[in-house]
């Protein structure tokens, strides 16, 4: 690189003369011519000092035009390599190709204030993902967890179903630290299905925020289904989907607990038993995968927050098929157990279930006053 640059000078200089190309030599001609004429009214010491001077910036001079010239794009040949070496870490980091908006990082939006750090401890959630399972509930909870005011228990908690009993102090022990302006949310989708979830929700805290992500629940007992041949495969069973969900006459198994899963307005009734209507935000899992942010928007005014979470914040994965998330500190897709590709159903099957949950879901529609027009048929 640098001897191209040299070249490049010499270049000039052949072509069109040494003093057209070296400004320290006229410089240091003329500071001379100069210096000459101003001598005579001077001491001999100052002479000597002006004569030393002057010689000093002549060299100077000189030495700088023969250095070679600084590349006029240098500093973009260097953010190049910058976005370069970005993009191929997370290529590493998620293995799918980059994209020119993934080395991008999100700038921090002019309406998202610091987070003040004062009075870091643990506590408890301010915020529930109460469910559905298989609706996109972790996806949810790693997108919520781009936003600075929120912090998010990584695991399932199962503190309101399965671990009750292990009282609130441990509940506490394994919830994030904050700081006093944050937001800890917690998410367990067996919450949805448990009626003493309810209850013991209610008590910790009635002003808690509940978050429900649902989808269609067609779709949702496939991905179900997926799930527990993952599970089983792991103990050597393998069922087919009609072998776990219908009997051998072809009879839709209603009492199935995925299936059970999927009658979102029983179970909603349980929580509005307990909660109002406003403290429950109900996002739709479907637009979740296909508009992130446009969910988010919405999340983020209900739990009140600032809105941090900007189009940035996603980018979409080719290889993975969903959006994925990034940060300036990371950038994220979800785990492969996360958006499984769904095996071709047959059509009878399908027609069976959709006709089963239709009227439920039409009761979900009118508690939730919103028609997500899911297939009937
Ligand atoms: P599938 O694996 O059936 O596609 P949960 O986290 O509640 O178990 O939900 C899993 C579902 O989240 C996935 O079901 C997938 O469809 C959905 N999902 C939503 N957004 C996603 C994302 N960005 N990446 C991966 N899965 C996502």
């Amino acid at each position: 690189m640098n001897g191209g640059g040299r070249n490049s000078w010499r270049k000039g200089v052949d072509e069109v003369g040494p003093a057209a190309e070296v400004p320290g030599y006229v410089w240091s001609r003329a500071f001379g011519a100069a210096g000459w004429c101003c001598l005579g009214y001077l001491s001999w010491p100052a002479r000597r000092l002006f004569v030393l001077a002057l010689m000093a910036l002549a060299v100077y001079c000189t030495l700088h035009a023969l250095a070679p010239a600084e590349p006029h794009h240098a500093p973009r040949e260097e953010e190049l390599q910058r976005a370069v070496m970005h993009s191929s870490t997370l290529s590493q980091e998620t293995h799918h190709e980059p994209t020119i908006k993934e080395t991008q990082p999100p700038p921090q939006p002019p309406f998202c204030p610091q987070v003040p750090y004062n009075d870091k401890r643990k506590r408890l959630p301010k915020a529930l993902i109460i469910g559905v399972r298989k609706g996109g509930t972790r996806a949810l909870l790693e997108m919520l967890d781009l936003h600075p005011y929120v912090r998010v228990g990584k695991v399932e908690m199962h503190f309101f179903d399965d671990n009750f009993n292990k009282g609130y102090r441990w509940y506490l022990q394994n919830m994030p630290y904050t700081f006093e302006s944050q937001m800890t949310i917690e998410k367990t989708p067996s919450y949805f299905v448990t009626p003493d979830a309810v209850k013991r929700v209610y008590v910790m805290d009635k002003k808690v925020k509940l978050l429900l992500i649902v989808r269609d629940p067609t779709t949702r007992l496939v991905s179900d289904y997926l799930q527990i041949v993952d599970n089983n495969k792991r103990r050597g069973k393998e069922l087919s989907f009609q072998e776990h969900m219908f009997t051998a006459d072809g009879k839709f198994i209603e009492k199935r607990t995925p299936v059970r899963v999927g009658l979102y307005a029983v179970h909603l009734a349980m929580w509005l038993q307990h909660f109002p209507t406003n403290q429950i935000h109900v996002v739709d899992g479907d637009a979740l995968i296909r508009r992130p942010f446009s969910e988010l928007i919405k999340v983020q005014n209900f739990l009140g927050l600032p809105p941090c979470i900007t189009p940035n914040h996603f980018y979409y994965n080719m290889t993975k098929g969903f959006y994925c998330m990034q940060t300036e500190k990371y950038h994220k897709c979800l785990a492969n157990d996360k958006g499984r590709t769904h095996p071709h159903m047959d059509p009878a099957l399908l027609t069976i279930i959709r006709q089963f949950y239709q009227p439920h879901n039409e009761k979900f529609y009118k508690m939730v006053g919103r028609n997500f027009s899911w297939p009937g048929k």
